[in-house]
């Protein structure tokens, strides 16, 4: 259903970008910076950014350690709040956080007391009677086995898994993932980042993916943006014009790889 997405063209100078002339872009981040107190002194985490993402992307963010870019995907869930500049969902300021935006933390901060079907059923607008739902959402991430286990029982990829079907348990219009599946042993990070483009595409999500990864934000991503290291600024965005599934063996695949790099090591 998304074969052939072409989002356009590449940009980058970070101006805004609005991809549909009736209704706002679902993220809009106009100006936004970040200033944090650390040791009694400002610490500037990032300046200036200015970017429109419309309904059913798939924004990957990529850049160094430290650039910010976990501060801007707590800033888009609510979590924080810019220090100057505005966030937008669907054309309203976002003031705190919602269920219409799911995020999954860089690492899975289940409940420690709850077990994994309970800590999905947390995420769940009506808490999990409707077992249906919390039995397809379980399936979706392969633990349908280990629904009465506690975190402390899982491997660090099966707790991101439960974290990523607790974030998709309230039905959110956007998914914002910080490196969700870092913890992930190489074949199981295959099969999740097939399982994430099935999930976007089914669910018409909007995703603003973290990762450190080149060829996955080349595999899943209609956009990809690039932070220079601190503070984070917009480097470049560019578009990723391959037609979904993707072939990482193909030609133009490396030349977005490279254009990647090229622009990770200019910032
Ligand atoms: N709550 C906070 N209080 C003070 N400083 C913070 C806070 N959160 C983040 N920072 C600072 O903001 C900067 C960006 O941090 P952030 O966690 O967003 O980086 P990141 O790009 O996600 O890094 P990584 O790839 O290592 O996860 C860092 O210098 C960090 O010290
Ligand atoms: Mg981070």
């Amino acid at each position: 259903m998304r074969d052939g997405y072409c989002a356009g063209k590449t940009e980058t100078s970070g101006k805004i970008e609005t991809s549909s002339a009736q209704a706002p872009p679902m993220i809009e981040l106009s100006n936004v910076s970040k200033e944090f107190m650390v040791g009694g002194k400002p610490l500037s985490a990032l300046r200036n950014l200015n970017l429109a993402v419309a309904s059913g992307e798939f924004v990957s963010i990529i850049g160094q350690s430290g650039c910010g870019k976990t501060t801007l995907l707590r800033m888009i869930a609510g979590l924080e709040q810019p220090s100057e500049g505005l966030i937008k969902v669907e054309g309203k300021v976002v003031k705190g956080p919602s269920r219409d935006r799911g995020l999954v933390f860089q690492e899975p901060r289940l409940f420690p007391w709850a077990t994994v079907a309970h800590n999905i059923k947390l995420g769940l607008p009506d808490r999990g009677r409707n077992q249906e739902r919390l039995w397809a959402l379980l399936r979706l991430v392969g633990l349908e086995d280990f629904a009465d286990a506690y975190p402390r029982e899982l491997s660090g990829g099966m707790a991101q898994r439960a974290a990523l079907a607790r974030a998709l348990a309230g039905s959110p219009q956007i998914l914002l993932l910080d490196e969700p599946l870092g913890a992930l042993d190489a074949v199981t990070r295959l099969k999740m980042q097939a399982q994430l483009m099935r999930i976007w595409q089914e669910s018409f999500l909007t995703v603003a993916a973290v990762t450190h990864d080149l060829d996955e934000a080349v595999l899943l991503s209609t956009r990809i943006v690039v932070l220079s290291p601190r503070p984070g600024t917009i480097k470049g965005v560019i578009s990723v014009d391959l037609p979904y599934p993707r072939d990482r063996t193909a030609g133009d695949f490396n030349i977005y790889r490279q254009q990647l790099l090229d622009i990770l090591e200019q910032s």
